[in-house]
């Protein structure tokens, strides 16, 4: 693996995703939504970008860095569309196609595999902020939807300078940045909203939880296991002390 900014990114997001796939096997496939949602977190938080991306059951929708595909397949079994799933890290990719039966492909945002207005929508969540080529990212997502398309987005933005230690590899934009971008890129921005990673179900939180054990007790003795432990801790950290903020948006290309 060598798609990624950082060695302690692959960890946590090649490495530890087919670990989760195993470990949802083990536990029932119940488990694989809220196990499945590594970065968005939330349902509310996908439930907000859903309701604004006009979807209807025959929509072509693209989740772009769908890691091991719980926001895919959610929005699969909550709306009834069929997400096609694109993730560089190759072990998240064939997980997502395991576990939910989507359509999935190793790519990076920056090089999508599709046609110019292959989809009527699309989500990138969690990604943006783990990339510095952001503005690759988002050309590519422009260039897949056609005019008027939706794009559904949860980054993680710092708008001042965050207290060490970082996660390696991050690269938090600051609101006015990611504005930017988005408008350079041609992506106007409808709406945005502050997303509350708190508010899954109970027995999402709990079936997470069971998954990421499942996972310790497997793995906690490989070096790869402390360091996306490491990753994910600083992130959490960053999130609860307000220094990065979960921001929601979506946006109309054209
Ligand atoms: C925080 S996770 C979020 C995964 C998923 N979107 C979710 O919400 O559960 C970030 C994902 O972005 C992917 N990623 C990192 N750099 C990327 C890039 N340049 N293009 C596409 N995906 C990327 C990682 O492999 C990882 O799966």
């Amino acid at each position: 693996m060598s798609e990624l900014e950082s060695e302690a990114m692959e960890a946590e997001f090649g490495t530890v995703a087919g670990w989760t796939e195993e470990a949802v096997r083990a536990l029932g496939a119940g488990h694989a939504i809220p196990a499945g949602c590594r970065g968005s977190g939330s349902e509310g938080a996908l439930r907000w970008l859903a309701d604004r991306l006009a979807l209807t059951a025959g929509s072509r929708v693209l989740d772009d860095g769908a890691g091991v595909g719980g926001p895919a397949g959610w929005l699969a079994a909550d709306r009834g569309v069929r997400p096609v799933c694109a993730e560089p890290m190759h072990a998240a990719a064939r997980a997502a196609h395991r576990l939910f039966g989507l359509p999935s492909v190793a790519a990076l945002a920056q090089r999508l595999p599709f046609g110019d207005g292959a989809f009527d929508a699309a989500w990138c969540l969690g990604v943006l902020c783990t990339t510095s080529d952001k503005a690759g990212a988002l050309a590519e997502l422009r260039r897949v939807l056609p005019d008027g398309g939706r794009l559904g987005l949860l980054v993680f933005v710092a708008d001042r300078p965050l207290p060490p230690p970082l996660p390696e590899g991050n690269d938090f934009p600051s609101e006015a940045e990611l504005r930017r971008l988005l408008a350079a890129a041609g992506l106007r921005l409808r709406e945005t909203a502050t997303a509350d990673l708190r508010d899954s179900p109970p027995e999402w939180d709990a079936r997470a939880d069971a998954v990421d054990a499942e996972v310790a007790r497997r793995h906690r003795d490989d070096p790869r296991w402390r360091e996306a432990q490491e990753q994910a801790g600083r992130v959490a950290r960053l999130l609860s002390g307000g220094a990065l903020r979960p921001w929601l948006g979506v946006a109309e290309a054209g």
